[in-house]
């Protein structure tokens, strides 16, 4: 794989234009389970759609409360891990880079990513359900068993993070198709690529003929098409993709 990685590094520095995207296999080294993997225990008898939908929330907005209100807490005990900081560090360094994650927390950011763009959302930010006025979250409303409500308008708040049937940030989205039909090189990392529109980008720009590579534990349906698929944990192969890309060695 040494060698791969030692290519992939080399197309990485000749790149004018990259862009990454991240997944849930990027956190998940920082121990922050997948949106999937985090379907266990007491949460094992509900499907995503209970929990991460409009109308899950409309149905049983306390259930939903709790469910990201542990989500929000499990992201604030853990750390940015080496596969973040990597990325930070490439953001440092390269004049043109653009990161987009699906990820909703914010380990990219705490790593000293200057500009990331969640084309989920974010579950450290919250918003009113009636007039879309920010909220920002008081200590004791963590606990509470329901959502507290909208000092503008007295609306209930919800997580700002894009649920199942929402679409996608229409801004970041666009911005997203742009970079990838311009980009030299796709670097994407952690992603099952099975959750549309954004597990269509490395399609695209593999068709608008940018190199796509892809960090992932296991082969994916993106691995299929990219030109190197590096295999392993992110938190291990993006430290030396990046050392290699930037590092003295060749
Ligand atoms: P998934 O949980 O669907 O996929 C995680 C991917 O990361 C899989 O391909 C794993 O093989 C890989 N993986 C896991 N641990 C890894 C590690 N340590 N190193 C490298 N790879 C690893 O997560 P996403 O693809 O991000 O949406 O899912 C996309 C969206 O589906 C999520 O953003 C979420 C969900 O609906 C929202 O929460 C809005």
């Amino acid at each position: 794989m040494n060698d791969l990685l030692l290519q992939a590094a080399r197309r990485l520095r000749e790149a004018r234009w990259i862009v990454c995207l991240t997944g849930a296999g990027v956190s998940a080294e920082s121990g922050v389970t997948t949106f999937r993997d985090a379907l266990t225990g007491l949460w094992s008898n509900f499907d995503p759609e209970q929990l991460a939908s409009e109308a899950g929330f409309a149905a049983n907005p306390g259930l939903v409360w709790r469910w990201y209100m542990e989500r929000l807490e499990t992201v604030e005990r853990v750390q940015p891990n080496a596969g973040h900081l990597a990325l930070a560090r490439l953001e440092a360094a390269t004049p043109n880079f653009t990161l987009f994650t699906q990820n909703v927390d914010d380990l990219h950011e705490r790593a000293g990513s200057r500009y990331v763009n969640h084309l989920h959302g974010s579950v450290t930010r919250f918003y009113c359900t009636s007039c879309r006025e920010e909220h920002h979250l008081q200590s004791d409303e963590r606990h509470q068993p329901l959502p507290p409500h909208c000092l503008h308008c007295n609306g209930l708040v919800r997580p700002a993070v894009v649920w199942f049937g929402e679409m996608l940030p229409y801004t970041i989205l666009k911005e997203a198709w742009y970079a990838v039909e311009h980009c030299d090189v796709l670097l994407v990392v952690g992603t099952s690529g099975v959750v549309y529109p954004a597990a269509q980008l490395p399609f695209t720009a593999k068709q608008y003929g940018a190199t796509v590579i892809d960090v992932n534990l296991e082969p994916t349906p993106i691995s299929e098409i990219a030109d190197f698929y590096l295999p392993g944990r992110s938190g291990e192969v993006l430290p030396r993709l990046i050392e290699a890309m930037l590092g003295e060695g060749d």
